[in-house]
């Protein structure tokens, strides 16, 4: 006989099987045992009888503590006590590994919790988180191979910022220094005149200073860069991409949402609707109306102001047209608008910026004057501007925050459980 998954043998149904796995939960008494086993697939409790399995085994079982690796053999039987339908009676056990006192325990606190994040991600729900994460991120490799992308790996290591100087993590390279890459996008932007249309996922790198429950120091981006695409159509494409990844991810990790108490059904009717789509300054028109916030033209908008605005919306959002002066060098000013840039932001209904994309710009001296107002060296971008000397073509692209949709679709209050291990300015170990 071989091992089958709990989830096989619940499906199973009847019959003699045999199971492996993690004791989850035990109780019992002298002659009888329950013990839950928990595999990657589902949980199942499993009775043993000490006058079936011996006086050795029932020894096993009863020293057995939460964690310890067991195997076991035994004939599926219904029982509407159980929860999940069906249980296992035990005909024999073997232990594989035995477990001390498990260190976790119910309600501990956060800190305690990531101190032994090495054994906290073995519980129900990061299990279920993982489990979503891992479906959104094969649904996102099938939306950009079915659109004939190209998946385009590019360094980690990079000679400048991108995003910023102030959240560069510098590393000693030889005799030198070099940079944790902020983002794949400046690679990404030669990369087109190669492929045309290109995708990665990778991790990404900010020194961020702040303790929010958005910032990771290290999170994975999932971007795209596409050859001949405007803002329009760039926006349209990104929503398409999160209604497919969603979707597919609610698809087959229905019982995972529902475990999360989060409504499958829900987030697919979300899916099917249009989602909307306004300026900035419209943005800011909102929220001064309806929350009296009132904010000037050319700022970025902070956490307070996209929790505002996100309140008066259940589905994301795409802000477009932000101040140029708050944007990144190579976001081209609108040419009708030119305070204004090609650019958005999708905002997720918990008020949280889940996507920042663009236009690129083509104009090599505006991107050097916007450089040099930042205190950056033009001459270290000259391998960059090059793809705007050598048939330069207009392209847009964006970045997906992979942990903050999935703490956005999991209902998590924080994005570091969105992570198997999170790094942040406080937090570095295990
Ligand atoms: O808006 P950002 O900074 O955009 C870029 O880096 C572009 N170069 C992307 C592109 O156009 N190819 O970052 C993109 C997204 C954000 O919207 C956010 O979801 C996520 O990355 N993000 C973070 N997620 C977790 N922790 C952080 N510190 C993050 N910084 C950005
Ligand atoms: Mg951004």
């Amino acid at each position: 006989m071989t091992f089958i998954s709990i989830q096989e043998a619940i499906t199973q149904q009847t019959g003699e099987v045999q199971l492996r796995g993690w004791v989850y939960r035990e109780r019992g008494n002298n002659k009888l045992r329950f013990i839950v086993l928990r595999d990657h697939s589902s949980h199942i409790q499993c009775v043993v009888e000490k006058d079936v399995v011996g006086e050795e085994q029932f020894q096993q079982a009863k020293d057995l503590q939460i964690e310890a690796s067991i195997t076991l053999t035994g004939t599926l039987k219904a029982d509407d006590r159980a929860p999940n339908g069906f249980e296992l009676v035990v005909s024999s056990l073997a232990l594989v590994g035995a477990s001390h006192e498990f260190p976790i325990q119910k309600d501990q606190s956060p800190e305690h919790l990531l101190d032994y994040r090495h054994l906290a991600i073995r519980s129900r729900r990061q299990t279920a988180i993982f489990k979503i994460r891992s479906a959104y991120i094969q649904a996102r490799d099938e939306f950009f191979r079915n659109k004939g992308f190209y998946r385009f790996d590019t360094p980690i290591l990079q000679p400048t910022q991108s995003e910023g100087g102030s959240t560069l993590f510098e590393v000693s390279y030889y005799d030198t220094h070099v940079y944790l890459a902020q983002t794949w996008q400046l690679y990404g932007e030669a990369g087109i005149f190669s492929l045309e249309k290109i995708y990665n996922f990778g991790p990404t790198f900010r020194a961020e200073k702040s303790k929010t429950s958005r910032h990771l120091s290290e999170f994975w981006m999932a971007e795209m860069e596409c050859a001949w695409l405007n803002l329009q159509e760039l926006t349209d494409f990104a929503q398409e991409e999160l209604k497919y990844c969603i979707s597919q991810a609610v698809s087959r990790c229905r019982e995972e949402f529902i475990f999360l108490e989060q409504d499958p059904d829900a987030l697919l009717r979300m899916c099917e609707q249009e989602w909307p789509s306004m300026k900035y300054r419209e943005a800011l028109a909102i929220i001064k109306e309806k929350d009296c916030i009132d904010i000037p033209f050319g700022k970025d908008l902070r956490t307070e102001e996209e929790r505002a605005l996100m309140n008066h919306f259940q589905t994301p959002v795409c802000v477009t047209h932000y101040p140029v002066e708050a944007m990144g060098f190579y976001k081209p000013r609108d040419p009708n608008q030119p305070d204004e840039a090609l650019c958005f932001d999708m905002l997720s209904p918990t008020g949280v910026e889940i996507i920042g994309g663009s236009e690129r710009s083509l104009d090599i001296e505006d991107m050097k004057e916007r450089l040099k107002a930042d205190g950056e060296d033009p001459e270290q971008y000259d391998w960059y501007f090059d793809s705007r000397r050598y048939g330069s073509v207009p392209h847009a692209g964006y970045g997906v925050g992979t942990e903050r949709v999935i703490a956005w679709i999991c209902g998590l209050d924080n994005v570091k459980d969105a992570i198997a291990f999170p790094r942040t300015m406080l937090r570095w170990k295990p």
